[in-house]
């Protein structure tokens, strides 16, 4: 797909704005003395805002040369993540989940619906008033609520493909479609209310009888508790030793 290289046409130099240099900062600031490679993949998040949703080459290199890291490796990872895009995209990019749960609930659909609203032909297209791009990706973790889509930020779910069409027409028109499940649900609960832990139960469960507990001795205490119960033991006296010491015979 186009959207994982590099796009031909590239801004020759890239500089985050002032106010992400601040945060680059506190990110960079975060690791330990040279483990400072680690926040690559903030970084590469925060050009992609600042681009428009993709990463020109010139951020890599801008951010392997602040993180003092090859930028082979930069390229690595942006185009491990599906998340970053190497190419320009609309102003609205569609995910549409493929994986098994959304395709049986109707995903091929979705697409369909997605790419006759777009105007475009074949995923990674972008369409001609520059507001959407419609891609294929695997599962979002939003299953239960299948099938969905994410578009930027948000999720969408439980859609039908006239929902989908509605909530690209309202992103066109510059509103804000309400997010997540687009059904009478709650969040990813049952559709209709619960289904189960509905009764009440008839019998109270039976309730032990509380045991009070024994009070608690403080140490001293029970040292002279000890004390008091051992038997004393006399010394024996020299009249005592001399009764039971037996006399010697005289001659
Ligand atoms: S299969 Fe689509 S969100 Fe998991």
């Amino acid at each position: 797909m186009a959207l994982r290289e590099p796009a031909l046409e590239q801004p020759k130099s890239f500089e985050f704005s002032k106010e992400a240099q601040k945060r680059v900062k506190e990110i960079i600031a975060k690791y330990p003395k040279g483990r400072q490679q680690s926040a690559v993949l903030p970084l590469l998040d925060i050009a992609q805002r600042e681009c428009g949703n993709w990463v020109p080459v010139a951020a890599m290199e801008h951010i392997a040369e602040l993180l003092d890291m090859p930028y082979i490796r930069v390229y690595e990872v942006t185009t491990f993540y599906s998340m970053f895009n190497l190419a320009p995209v609309g102003k609205h990019f569609v995910q549409v989940c493929r994986t098994t749960p959304c395709w049986l609930r109707g995903s091929d659909a979705i697409t369909k619906a997605c790419l006759k609203r777009a105007g475009t032909k074949k995923l990674g297209e972008n369409s001609a008033d520059g507001n959407f791009t419609i891609v294929e990706v695997e599962c979002l973790g939003a299953c239960v609520n299948a099938p969905m889509v994410q578009i930027n930020d948000d999720y969408y779910e439980d859609l039908t493909p006239e929902q989908m069409a509605a909530v690209m027409d309202d992103l066109a028109a510059g509103k804000k479609p309400a997010i997540g499940t687009q059904i009478a649900r709650q969040n990813s609960a049952p559709v209709g209310g619960a289904t189960v832990l509905k009764a009440v139960p008839k019998t109270k469960p039976a309730v032990k009888k509380a045991v009070a507990p024994k009070k608690a001795t403080k140490p001293a205490e029970k040292a002279k508790a000890a004390v008091k119960k051992a038997p004393v033991k006399k010394p024996a006296t020299a009249a005592a030793k001399a009764k039971t010491t037996t006399p010697k015979k005289q001659g």
